[in-house]
């Protein structure tokens, strides 16, 4: 296997799906939890209460709130992230374990609302700092190297409501305090950072799920993501001044698109889908200016964006140290009528007869991850990280306490073999963490049931449990990857 000898092998999980204690130690509440469970076939819903007191919802995916009205907890509804897996409180006991298997980085998040409660204040929750500051020397106890991604869907509740969210130019200056505290207070602990959690989906989402935007919609998602790009230009310039050492990356959700037929119309539109959703934005973040065919994609959707002379030098001077993505599947663009297609809470299109597929819907594509890896490489010829890829499964604990998952193993075992692939191929690739090493909430479904983890967590969809972990048998397959540094897969 051609794994380099400093490959970094881990985990990943976010802040807002793990770590609970939503309201403890002066944590204000996020996005994440107005956000009610779903399942495979139920969407997640943001729930309010509207201008005239009345509480109503609207799904996750697909609409805005109403005018006047508040996001609002509500009873009679379950907010799986309220516990998450109770991180918070079993760090020590989980990256002990991520020890045992070998780690050699963790990925996780910081949540906005537990530095900056609001977002808007001048001065951070101390609590909150602590907090992550132990999370970090817990980590380099094992020598594990953490990688944090900054912001991970989770932007402080009060700045939705307060200020729109992203679409508010103001959002930058926040980030960028929030940014700020986290270099200089983390300095020494953390040296690899992603800026955006999968920055392209709310350009990408738009599309998918068989939603339809209205106009409006689009036009708030380009410039809600031109203020994230700057944002993330701003922070690799705050953080390089703070600690030269440090590394700095974009995020995106990689999904690797092919279209249906060889018809020409197929091939065009399947390459503009890479354009809008792909490299729109690793062209901003990598190359630090937008793409020749954002025009294009401004003009179809009739997109004015803001754009102000000063963002442009920052884009410029703010480009990323690497590329990360997420990769957990491929899907088909056609401009054909589809007969046949994919089921589940992902359902993206066309469904693929040489692939299988997950319970959710999701194709299992090693191929699709060596594709992406190689084109993605040749395009920016940054060092490269996958940060997610991973199975979500139901599992069954037996009688013993035990829990077989070949599943999971299967697919880890084609997605090292495809990365070794891309590696032999030239592709300058430095590290690998698996999403949801612990089993944790779903982001999409807010489901415990979809499991990724080496870890089970006793915790059900109603939020049931001791929260309990235990080892898969995929926690000793990993362990011995990693200890073979990716050689002995069987
Ligand atoms: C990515 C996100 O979209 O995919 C994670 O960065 C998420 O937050 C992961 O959990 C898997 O998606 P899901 O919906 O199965 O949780």
């Amino acid at each position: 296997m051609s794994f380099p000898k400093n490959f970094f092998w881990g985990g990943a999980i976010a802040a807002n799906q793990a770590e609970g204690a939503w309201n403890v130690d002066g944590r204000g509440p996020a996005l994440t939890d107005v956000t009610t469970g779903g399942s495979v076939k139920e969407p997640r819903y943001i729930t309010f209460i509207d201008k005239d007191g009345k509480p109503g919802k609207f799904p996750k995916r697909g609409d805005v709130l109403p005018e006047g009205a508040h996001y609002a907890v509500l009873d009679g509804y379950y907010y799986p992230n309220h516990d998450g897996i109770d991180f918070y409180h079993h760090y020590k006991e989980d990256i002990k374990l991520f020890a045992q298997m070998g780690f050699t980085m963790f990925r996780m998040s910081i949540s906005w609302s537990r530095l900056y409660p609001n977002g808007d204040e001048e001065v951070p929750n101390e609590k909150g700092i602590e907090f992550y500051r132990n999370v970090f020397k817990e980590l380099r106890k094992y020598h594990i190297e953490p990688l944090v991604t900054i912001w991970h869907f989770d932007t402080p509740l009060y700045l939705e409501e307060r200020y729109g969210g992203w679409t508010n130019r103001k959002l930058i200056d926040f980030y960028d305090r929030f940014a700020k505290t986290c270099f200089t207070e983390f300095k020494g602990l953390v040296k690899y950072w992603l800026t955006f959690n999968e920055i392209n989906n709310t350009v990408m989402f738009l599309e998918m799920f068989g939603n339809k935007a209205t106009p409006q919609m689009y036009r708030d998602a380009y410039q809600h993501l031109h203020h994230q790009f700057v944002a993330s230009a701003h922070a690799v310039k705050i953080g390089h001044q703070i600690d030269p050492e440090n590394k700095i990356g974009c995020m995106i959700c990689g999904i690797t698109f092919y279209p249906l037929t060889c018809d020409p119309e197929d091939i065009l539109l399947n390459r503009h889908t890479w354009e809008q959703n792909i490299f729109y934005c690793g062209d901003v973040q990598c190359k630090g200016q937008y793409g020749s065919y954002a025009k294009r994609l401004w003009a179809k959707h009739d997109v004015k964006l803001n754009i102000t002379e000063q963002d442009l030098i920052d884009l410029q001077e703010g480009t990323v140290d690497m590329y990360t993505f997420s990769y957990y599947m491929s899907t088909i663009v056609t401009t054909h009528e589809v007969k046949e297609r994919v089921g589940g809470n992902f359902s993206a299109g066309a469904k693929n007869p040489y692939l299988k597929y997950s319970d959710w819907g999701w194709a299992f594509d090693p191929a699709g991850l060596q594709y992406y890896l190689e084109m993605i490489y040749d395009r920016y010829g940054l060092p490269i990280m996958v940060v997610e890829n991973g199975l979500g499964a139901y599992d069954k604990v037996e009688e013993d306490g035990s829990i077989h998952d070949p599943y999971r193993i299967e697919y880890l075992k084609e997605h090292i073999k495809a990365m070794d692939k891309a590696i032999a191929n030239g592709v300058d690739l430095i590290g690998y963490t698996w999403w949801g090493c612990i089993d944790l909430v779903s982001a999409g479904t807010g489901e415990m049931r979809k499991r990724y983890g080496f870890i089970y967590v006793d915790k059900d969809d109603e939020g049931h449990g001791t929260y309990e972990r235990s080892k898969k048998d995929s926690f000793y397959y990993y362990q011995k990857i990693i200890k073979s540094n990716g050689n002995d897969l069987d």
